[in-house]
């Protein structure tokens, strides 16, 4: 590509067609401007030409003198004086139609739509390989975590074993206030609404299901191969109680939504749910919009990417960064990008093959905690460690859990709601740590004194 590094030379034009000019793209349009010096340093300039919105009088808080706007979606993505289309409207209908008509006939796509990209990607490949069009969509995965980017480049050859992150700032929010407020998860979620923490559907971030989507295309790019998000096992946040996250607390857990993608003997086991996680756990301390990804592989161990995954300028700035890219490496997309051997033979993994730590909360009469603890374990709960609180007048009791198969804490809960003292029904929370060992002597230590030597398959 041509410079103008020596002030010479005339930059080249890209036309830029955008979808949406809502939070993200009123930031783009902000960032495009302020960041024009640059392109202009590098030899191209970047023009805004055209602009699809739902209400063309809505009132923006961007400037778009010059720009043509219009509400036909379509008519922006078939126009044919765009060189690439940024898509920040969302949705899973039009936007998915409009971007793959773009590709298709040789445009440049750039989304933010996850929702789109996760639930047809097949389509997007197609349409990418039809029109030889290239896709950019780091945005779209965890906004300011660069994350797509360092798996299909950075860490192309790299056996990675496990990729897991709290890649929801919603969940996260109300997480963090229902801790620090006390209240329960209605009052959290109606703050978190006031204040447009949340998509305009709240239950798709609080029933893991925009998680679910963005761990299908992290899993893409970390295993190469592509799940719809509804086959992931989703569970979100909406059972979790004050009483759960007081009890987290008292037993040096926090309570977050994980997603998680992990290569198991089993196939890849990819799940999306809430989590307790240890305080000393980096992901325990991530808050509010923050997101974090952490990365797993036995050459290099860990990675750990903490950053902003929700918000205008954070996620403009992805979308930003993805243009740029195109224009100065236009072969250099994310899709189908760079091919894994065998990723076709990867099945997912069953439920049935969890055995996890777990956290159980019971309802108790005052004074039963001994006796109910004592049931818990006949019944063969391995119980490591437990906590009680008062919470809004009712006595709860929280026990955490030696590693144990997840159909068995199944079987067991119905038992246990029967044993004298238990007031209603136990619920179970699974915990968060992947070698699962180390938070057994570490909450064994907690509990009997540092000086215990646990034995290879000793009981409790
Ligand atoms: N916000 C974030 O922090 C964030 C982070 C990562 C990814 N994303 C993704 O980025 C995308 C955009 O998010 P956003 O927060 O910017 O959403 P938003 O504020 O609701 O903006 C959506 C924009 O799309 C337009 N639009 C919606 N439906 C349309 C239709 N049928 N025809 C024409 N225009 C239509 C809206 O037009 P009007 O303005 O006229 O209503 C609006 O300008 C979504 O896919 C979202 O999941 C967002």
């Amino acid at each position: 590509m041509a410079t103008d590094l020596d002030g010479k030379r005339e930059p080249r034009v890209l036309r830029i067609g955008m979808l949406g000019c809502g939070v993200v793209g009123g930031g783009l349009v902000k960032l495009l401007d302020k960041h024009r010096p640059d392109f202009l340093r590098n030899g191209f300039d970047l023009r805004l030409t055209r602009v699809a919105v739902r209400n063309a009088d809505k009132k923006r808080d961007c400037e778009l003198a010059g720009v043509r706007l219009t509400t036909d979606v379509m008519s922006v993505a078939n126009a044919p004086d765009i060189d690439l289309l940024v898509e920040v409207m969302g949705g899973n209908d039009l936007a998915v139609e409009a971007g793959c008509a773009a590709l298709a006939r040789g445009i440049a796509l750039v989304s933010a739509n996850k929702a789109g990209l996760a639930r047809s990607l097949p389509r997007f490949v197609e349409c990418a390989q039809q029109g030889k069009a290239a896709i950019g969509f780091e945005s779209a995965a965890a906004a300011h975590i660069p994350i797509v980017e360092v798996l299909e480049r950075s860490l192309a050859c790299e056996e990675i074993t496990l990729i897991k992150g709290v890649i929801n700032g919603s969940t996260n929010y109300i997480l963090t206030f229902m801790e620090r407020s006390g209240c329960e998860y209605p009052a959290a979620l109606a703050d978190a609404a006031a204040k447009g923490f949340t998509e305009a559907d709240p239950r798709l971030d609080v029933e893991g299901i925009d998680a679910a989507e963005k761990l299908s295309l992290l899993a893409l790019k970390t295993f190469g191969i592509w799940f719809h998000p509804d086959r992931i096992h989703t569970e979100g946040i909406t059972n979790i109680t004050g009483a759960d996250i007081r009890l987290a607390l008292s037993l040096d857990h926090r309570i977050k939504l994980v997603a998680a993608a992990r290569r198991t003997p089993q196939g890849l086991s990819l799940r999306v749910h809430p989590a307790l996680i240890h305080r000393g756990e980096l992901l325990a301390d991530v808050d509010s919009e923050f997101n974090a990804i952490i990365l797993e592989g036995p050459s290099f161990n860990q990675l750990t990417f903490l950053g902003k995954g929700a918000g205008q300028l954070p996620t403009a700035s992805a979308v930003l960064n993805d243009i740029v890219r195109l224009v100065r490496y236009p072969q250099a997309s994310s899709l189908p990008g760079f091919q894994r051997a065998g990723a076709e033979s990867l099945t997912l993994a069953g439920k049935d093959s969890l055995a996890l730590c777990y956290f159980v909360r019971l309802g108790v009469t005052e004074g039963s905690d001994r006796a109910v603890l004592a049931g818990l374990r006949k019944l063969g709960l391995p119980v490591l460690s437990h906590s009680a609180v008062d919470h809004n007048g009712q006595r709860f009791l929280g026990v955490i859990t030696d590693i144990v198969e997840e159909s068995r804490i199944l079987a067991m809960l119905p038992q246990a709601a029967t044993l004298p003292g238990v007031t209603s029904a136990p619920v179970f929370i699974r915990l968060d740590k992947d070698n699962y060992r180390d938070i057994v002597e570490r909450e064994q230590s907690a509990y009997f004194g540092a000086s215990l030597q646990r034995q290879p398959g000793a009981g409790v």
